[in-house]
């Protein structure tokens, strides 16, 4: 008996093997399409890229660091000098600033957001990022979204905000207000803020930049 259960098993498995696994499959049967996409390996990609020159002068890229899933996704400009070093976003001084601003609404990168930039690697005396800079880099910040699904996306600067936005506007007109980001098929709320450099450069940027956090607050209460 024991024997005759073995046989049958051992065709079935020959059966199943034969006739190849796809033709087994119903035609109606759903197959998720599933992306072996992971935040590591778009980060070890980064860190290999040679897309634009920018790859060679780089001492270090940075591709972006946080939670999975975050409550927020922050996007700066590009690594400066320090980013460089480290291979970590936003870690001098403006970094440093960052991480109080977000303190101060109970946000951080090591509980609920993902800090990320527009370019992974720093342009040479931390100038402008140009459009094919920009354009080579695009594809790693969209696949990062797409995996993280963040909740609410923070635009740090006037830079990041163009490539993001795709317009030309002046920064105090794109702040304090809401907008819509579409990427693959989840459209974000986004808020545009000042570069935390330029807070620290000028004064008259804290106001405005205190009450874009609060507004961020707001709406984050929403969401909830
Ligand atoms: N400025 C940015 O926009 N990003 C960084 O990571 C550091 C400084």
């Amino acid at each position: 008996m024991e024997n005759q259960v073995l046989a049958s098993f051992l065709n079935l498995a020959n059966d199943f093997i034969c006739s190849g696994y796809k033709s087994k499959q119903p035609d109606d049967i759903f197959i998720p399409v599933v992306s072996d996409d992971t935040i590591e390996q778009i980060a070890q990609e980064i860190n290999a890229c040679r897309n634009c020159p920018l790859g060679d002068t780089r001492t270090n890229a940075a591709p972006g660091e946080g939670v999975f899933n975050p409550l927020v996704l922050v996007i700066g400009e590009a690594p400066g000098e320090d980013e460089d070093k480290q291979g970590r976003p936003f870690v001098g001084k403006a970094g440093q600033l960052l991480d109080k601003m977000l303190g101060s609404i109970e946000l951080s990168r090591t509980t609920n957001c993902f800090i990320a930039n527009v370019i992974k690697c720093r342009p040479p005396f931390n100038r402008n990022p140009n459009i094919e800079e920009t354009a080579a880099c695009a594809n790693f910040l969209e696949r990062q979204i797409n995996l993280l699904k963040p909740k609410f996306i923070l635009i740090a600067g006037k830079i990041a905000a163009h490539a993001l936005l795709k317009n030309t506007e002046p920064i105090n007109q794109m702040r304090g207000k809401i907008y819509k980001l579409t990427f693959g098929e989840i459209t974000y709320p986004a808020l545009v803020t000042y570069h935390p450099a330029a807070v620290l450069r000028s004064d008259e940027y804290r106001r405005p930049t205190w009450e874009d956090l609060k507004l961020l607050r707001e709406k984050l209460a929403e969401l909830n």
